[in-house]
């Protein structure tokens, strides 16, 4: 069975799809058989062929990466009323442990943060509690992330994760918060592997990237990324079905749900 990494993110656009696509190149040449998938998308299927273009051949289809697409640009939540073939937790295992047949790794990249709704009763995040595996936090390296970071990592320990290292991605202008967020954050979560992500030029060739996290983070990362899993194979709880949780999720007494 694959290793299985979920790449999610503090939210859309902080760089899951470049990390992801970093990893599949990275993996694929240290000789491993990597699959990089993302069962979820929203407005466009450009995620889907950045993956794409980074397996060998021959290459998956798109709908191979991108089982569930809703074409308009919102939440899948609310976008997938027509879709015909509606996202289930179980469906969407299925897919997952299906891709991850004949790999020795299985990259998912998750959709915008990992509390997105993608149904009524289905947070993205419920997904890795049906099928756990090791999760890395992308998370923007700027003012505000150490609050995000927190969020994402409590969610995620909620449900039961406990494979989780966070990768601050200096993703565009560097602020002064910057500087200091790994440290601080080595500090809020110090069980917690915390790497970094450097700045890429505009033009930058994936060519040019096989060394960049032994230059930067070093071995620790791939350490992290290669030891085994099964560390959090217990029993986790899907987020959505935790009494506490849903609890909390109901409107107050005389508010309408
Ligand atoms: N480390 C980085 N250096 C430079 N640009 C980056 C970096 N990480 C991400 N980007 C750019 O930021 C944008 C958003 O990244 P993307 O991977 O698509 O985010 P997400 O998948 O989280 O929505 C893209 O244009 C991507 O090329
Ligand atoms: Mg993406």
């Amino acid at each position: 069975m694959a290793i299985v990494l979920y790449v999610v993110g503090t939210d859309t656009g902080v760089g899951k799809t470049l990390i992801t696509s970093y990893l599949l190149r990275s993996l694929k040449q240290h000789g491993l058989r990597v699959r990089a998938v993302k069962p979820f998308a929203t407005g466009s299927l450009a995620d889907a062929r950045s993956l794409q273009k980074g397996h060998a051949h021959p290459r998956p289809r798109l709908e191979e990466i991108t089982p569930f697409f809703f074409r308009k640009p919102l939440a899948p939540f609310v976008a997938a009323a027509r879709l015909s073939l509606l996202p289930t937790v179980r469906r969407a295992s299925a897919f997952l442990l299906q891709s991850a047949r004949e790999a020795d790794f299985l990259l998912v990249e998750g959709i915008g943060g990992v509390a997105v709704p993608i149904r009524k009763d289905f947070l993205f995040s419920d997904l890795i509690a049906a099928v756990p595996g090791k999760v890395l936090i992308v998370a923007p390296n700027r003012l505000g992330v150490l609050n995000h970071c927190l969020l994402t990592y409590l969610h995620l320990r909620c449900l039961g994760a406990d494979d989780i290292a966070v990768l601050l991605n200096d993703v565009n202008t560097i602020d002064l918060a910057a500087k200091s967020n790994q440290r601080a954050l080595k500090k809020l979560l110090p069980n917690v592997p915390i790497f970094k992500f450097p700045q890429l030029v505009d033009d930058f060739e994936w060519s040019d990237l096989s060394t960049i996290m032994v230059r930067k983070s070093g071995q620790r990362f791939w350490a992290w990324i290669q030891s085994n899993c099964g560390k959090n194979h217990g029993k986790p709880a899907p987020f959505t079905n935790q009494p506490e949780i849903q609890k909390n999720l109901r409107a107050p007494a005389g508010q309408k749900n």
